[in-house]
C-alpha cells in the first residue's frame, strides 16, 4: 500500500523520484526560469528578488525557511544576503537534498533540522525572518502553523508565503486542504500587522505552462516521469478553481 499521502513517508517518497529523474527538474526549471541545477518549487526564478525584498534581511540575520523541502528559494536568498539560513521539515530525505543543495551552491553555513511546521523545534523570537513556500496548507490546524510562524519570530520580523487560495472559499471541488486556504486570515488570527496579500497570475502562467508540458509528456516506464505526469494530471484537474498569491506581514 502507498504511503498515505502528505505524511512524511509520502515526501520521502516523492523527494527519492525527483532525485532519479534530471529530466524532471530541467523541464521544471526551464520553464519557471529558474537557473539551470536549483532544485527548487513552482515559483518562479524572476518572483524570487521580490521574496527577498519583502523579507528586508540584513547581512547577519537569521532567515527560516519552514518546510524547505530543498531548500532552493532559501539558499538562493540567504546566498544573496549574507542571512544565516535554518531550514526545517518534516522529509529528513529533503534535507538530506538541502544539505547537499548548500553545499553546491556554496551557502555553508546553512543548517538544517527536521521539524514539523506548526513545531519547528526553534526558539522563541529567534528568527529575523520567515520564508514558507507553498506548504502553509499543509497541517491538520493551519492555525498553528501561522501560531508557530509568529511564536519563532523576533518583533519586527516579517513572514513571506506563497500558496494557492480557492477562486471560491469552501470549493468543495478542491481537496479539503485547499479550499480552504486563507492567507490573511491566517495571519491576522495569529496576531500579524501590515498584512498584504497579493494575486499572482504571472507565476500561474508559468505553473500552467509546466503542467501542461509535463502532461505531454510520454513517460515510458520511467517512474520519475510518470509521477511527474500525475502530479501534472491533478493539478490542471482543478485549476481553474484556484489563484496563486504572496502574502507578506510583520510580526508585532
Ligand atoms: C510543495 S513542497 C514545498 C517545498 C519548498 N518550500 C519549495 O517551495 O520548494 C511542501 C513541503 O512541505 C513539507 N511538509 C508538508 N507537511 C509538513 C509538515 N506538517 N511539517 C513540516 N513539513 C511539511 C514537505 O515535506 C515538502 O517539503
Amino acid at each position: 500500500m502507498p504511503p498515505e499521502p502528505l505524511s512524511a513517508e509520502y515526501f520521502d517518497e516523492w523527494y527519492a523520484d525527483k532525485a532519479a529523474a534530471p529530466t524532471v527538474a530541467e523541464i521544471t526549471n526551464q520553464i519557471m526560469g529558474l537557473p539551470a541545477g536549483l532544485s527548487a518549487g513552482v515559483i518562479p526564478g524572476d518572483a524570487i528578488p521580490g521574496l527577498l525584498a519583502a523579507l528586508r534581511l540584513r547581512s547577519g540575520d537569521t532567515l527560516l525557511d519552514l518546510a524547505c523541502g530543498r531548500a532552493g528559494y532559501g539558499l538562493t536568498i540567504a546566498r544573496e544576503t549574507g542571512a544565516a539560513l535554518i531550514g526545517v521539515d518534516f522529509s529528513a530525505r529533503a534535507l538530506d537534498k538541502a544539505r547537499e543543495q548548500a553545499a553546491r551552491l556554496g551557502v555553508p553555513g546553512a543548517t538544517f533540522h527536521v521539524g514539523e511546521l506548526t513545531a519547528s523545534g526553534l526558539p522563541d523570537a529567534s528568527a529575523d525572518a520567515v520564508l514558507c513556500t507553498d506548504s502553509i496548507q499543509f497541517p491538520d490546524h493551519p492555525a498553528d502553523a501561522y501560531r508557530e510562524i509568529r511564536r519563532v519570530l523576533a518583533p519586527g520580523g516579517r513572514v513571506v508565503l506563497t500558496c494557492w487560495e480557492p477562486v471560491t472559499p469552501g470549493d468543495e471541488r478542491l481537496s479539503p486542504r485547499l479550499r480552504h486556504v486563507d492567507l490573511a486570515a491566517g495571519l491576522a488570527g495569529a496576531g500579524f500587522t501590515g498584512i498584504a496579500v497579493a494575486d499572482q497570475p504571472d507565476w500561474r502562467d508559468r505553473e500552467r505552462a509546466l503542467w501542461e508540458a509535463a502532461i505531454a509528456i510520454d513517460p515510458g516506464d520511467d517512474p520519475a516521469l510518470q509521477s511527474f505526469r500525475d502530479e501534472a494530471a491533478r493539478s490542471l484537474d482543478h485549476f481553474e478553481l484556484i489563484h496563486r498569491v504572496l502574502a507578506t506581514a510583520t510580526a508585532p
